[in-house]
């Protein structure tokens, strides 16, 4: 197997960082590979937003339901869709169609991951922050953002502390790859996945700033996890930024 793969195959999100910096090296290395990712029709409709002010940082954290890696990261970056920079080189093309919410969040989405996988190839860890869009409202008046600009996601970025997670069990390929056609729900493979999960909840530590050990299968999990992922005022939020108004 190549480094490459070996990587990839290996990812686990990292949410406990020494407090040591990343070297300006790492952080222009990681940079450079995000920034090289394909754009939809190099529009190159993202800008990051580096969070180093340590206020700031602590608002953030905050905002984004107190996740305490966010402060203690080296690095927090947010990736943001942004078509303003585009709607002032071409002030008369509507952008406020829907097809542009799914064209920045694809391209903020893949540029974030190469971020994530740049920094872990280099030996550093980190984990995705989708709690920016938690108090999106509030987060976006902080940050100053433009019409036609939001927050999609933040990475935290960080010299790993103690020893590597434990790989997080994905559902079987026979569920996820598909051929020719969309197959039906396979309830067997799924029950195989929840007891896969179940054994890696039991076996991995409580860690803070959970009290309570996680012990469910997959399938509880999304019962939990669906729900709690609706954000009410997101369509007014998008429209008030300009974006899926039609
Ligand atoms: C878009 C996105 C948002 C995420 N938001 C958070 C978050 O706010 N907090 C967190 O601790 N992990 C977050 N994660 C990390 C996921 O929980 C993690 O990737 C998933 O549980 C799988 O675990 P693994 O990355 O260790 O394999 C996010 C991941 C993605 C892709």
């Amino acid at each position: 197997m190549n480094n490459t793969l070996e990587l990839l195959h290996n990812h686990t999100s990292v949410r406990s960082y020494t407090n040591q910096p990343l070297t300006e090296e790492q952080r222009d290395a990681i940079f450079k590979a995000a920034n090289q990712t394909s754009s939809f029709s190099l529009l190159q409709a993202v800008s990051i937003i580096r969070i180093t002010d340590p206020d700031l940082r602590k608002k953030v954290m905050q905002l984004c339901v107190n996740q305490p890696y966010i402060e203690e990261a080296a690095e927090f970056w947010i990736f943001c869709s942004d078509f303003n920079r585009n709607h002032q080189i071409a002030p008369d093309v509507d952008i406020e169609y829907i097809e542009f919410l799914l064209i920045g969040s694809l391209d903020a989405g893949l540029m974030a991951q190469n971020a994530l996988t740049a920094a872990e190839s280099m030996g550093l860890g980190g984990v995705f922050i989708g709690g920016v869009k938690a108090n999106i409202n509030e987060l976006s008046e902080l940050l100053n953002l433009p019409k036609y600009v939001i927050p999609l996601v933040g990475l935290c970025i960080g010299i790993p502390s103690g020893d590597k997670p434990a790989l997080k069990p994905r559902l079987p390929q026979s569920m996820v790859l598909l051929e020719n056609q969309y197959q039906p729900l396979d309830k067997e493979q799924l029950a195989v996945y929840d007891e896969a999960m179940l054994k890696y909840y039991e076996s991995r530590p409580v860690k803070a700033p959970f009290t309570v050990k996680k012990v469910k299968g997959w399938s509880e999990h999304i019962q939990d996890h669906l729900q709690r992922s609706i954000l009410p005022e997101m369509l007014e939020y998008l429209n008030k930024q300009g974006y899926a108004n039609k």
